[in-house]
């Protein structure tokens, strides 16, 4: 059980007023999260006591930050259960998907292969492979989707075949919130000698992720996501993929040494992709944060949110003016839309009563054709949101419609 009372003490946001003195409730948790206090502190503890740059210097407060440095390596090895030389630190989930896409898929596809992914997927995880599928003149295809809008194993299977080299998918789409079986769709991959990229940006900060029991080839994911700085994420990779893939950025750092024949000897992993100075205080930031929700318990935090979910959107059927877009799914995330009110317009109401959730297409432009709209409404809550928050969300949201709407704009 959460103490949730507790915890949203460690969150300085939490107490936060809207411009117009309305509690502030935010549901936009898919989109980035609020920090607690420890991480806030770790950020600024490196800046006020050491502020010296990672693997250059050979004084005292360089070795220091080059320990703590590490062991936030070691921090996020633990938590996804990798080994330290599988963890690339990156600038964020699309970095990370990039890295994979340049430095392994442009180095590996040709022409006749496959790389399958689906219309859910975030641009982010198509984007780099339309480019990587562009230059080695391989070709992108899709896993149909059921009309829920899910990815399903049996349609993945329909899809494979020994041109399939690549497979690339979310674990949770981050506008419909499914949950992937991707433990299954690497087996099946992996019978076929495909390997498997897996977009965890919207998985891992809500359920317990063990990329070895996965047995994915690739994980990505944001620490932002996960109540940790913005600018810092992880690439997981298994090792012998990792020595196999090229950088995509050369720089200080990376390599071992080079000539002037143009010679560089890299690196190993990790530290052949981590090339320039990195955000030093974000990577100590992302420690704090693991070590603040594996404090509170993944299966803790994945069983509360599901809870929320379900307390949330048993009310919202209830309301006529509502669209539902995903009713049962097993993640914190609700997609919606006011019946012939304009997402954004709604989203702008809502946020006039201090709720903060993102209206539009969510960098999922695909999938809107598959729901059949332009744009939705989409709430996603986190460990530290509450039955109350959702009771107040749930009156704001009754009073939308078309009348209501021509009242505020005009
Ligand atoms: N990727 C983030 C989202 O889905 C920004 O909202």
């Amino acid at each position: 059980m959460l103490n949730v009372k507790k915890i949203r003490k460690d969150f300085p946001m939490l107490s936060n007023k809207s411009k117009k003195g309305h509690d502030l409730i935010y549901f936009d948790n898919a989109a980035t999260t609020f920090k607690p206090q420890a991480v806030i502190d770790a950020v600024c503890e490196y800046y006020t006591s050491y502020s010296v740059n990672a693997h250059r210097g050979d004084y005292e407060l360089s070795y220091q930050v080059d320990q703590q440095y590490e062991s936030s390596r070691k921090t996020v090895a633990n938590f996804i259960h990798a080994d330290v030389k599988e963890i690339v630190f990156t600038s964020g989930a699309s970095e990370s998907l990039n890295l994979v896409a340049y430095g392994y898929g442009q180095k590996y596809l040709t022409e006749g292969d496959i790389v399958l992914s689906s219309e859910a997927e975030h641009a982010s995880n198509i984007l780099p492979w339309m480019k990587a599928c562009e230059v080695t003149k391989a070709t992108l295809d899709f896993i149909p989707l059921l009309d829920t809008g899910k990815i399903d194993v049996e349609a993945f299977k329909l899809k494979m075949n020994h041109h399939v080299k690549v497979v690339t998918l979310a674990q949770v789409t981050n506008v419909l919130g499914y949950v992937v079986d991707i433990q299954k769709i690497c087996e099946i991959a992996h019978e076929y000698g495909a390997i498997v990229v897996v977009d965890g940006a919207q998985s891992l900060p809500h359920m317990p992720v063990d990329v070895k029991q996965l047995d994915c080839d690739f994980f990505a994911f944001s620490a932002h996501k996960l109540c940790g700085p913005t600018g810092v994420g992880v690439l997981y990779g298994k090792y012998e993929l990792l020595q196999m893939s090229d950088p995509f950025m050369f720089g200080g750092g990376s390599n071992a040494r080079f000539d002037m024949c143009g010679n560089i000897l890299l690196k190993d992993a990790p530290y052949r992709f981590e090339s320039g100075t990195p955000a030093i205080e974000a990577v100590l930031g992302m420690k704090a944060a693991i070590n603040y929700i594996m404090n509170i318990g993944m299966e803790h935090i994945h069983a509360y949110e599901l809870e929320l979910r379900e307390y949330l959107v048993a009310q919202m059927r209830q309301l006529e003016n509502v669209v539902i877009y995903n009713d049962h799914n097993d993640s914190g995330i609700v997609t919606f839309n006011i019946k012939d009110v304009f997402s954004q317009d709604a989203a702008t109401y809502f946020s006039d009563y201090g709720i903060a959730i993102r209206s539009g297409q969510h960098c999922a432009k695909l999938l809107m054709n598959k729901l059949n709209t332009s744009s939705t409404l989409r709430a996603s809550v986190y460990f530290y949101n509450t039955k109350e928050e959702v009771d107040h969300f749930i009156k704001i949201c009754s009073q939308i419609n078309a009348d209501t709407m021509l009242d505020v704009f005009f």
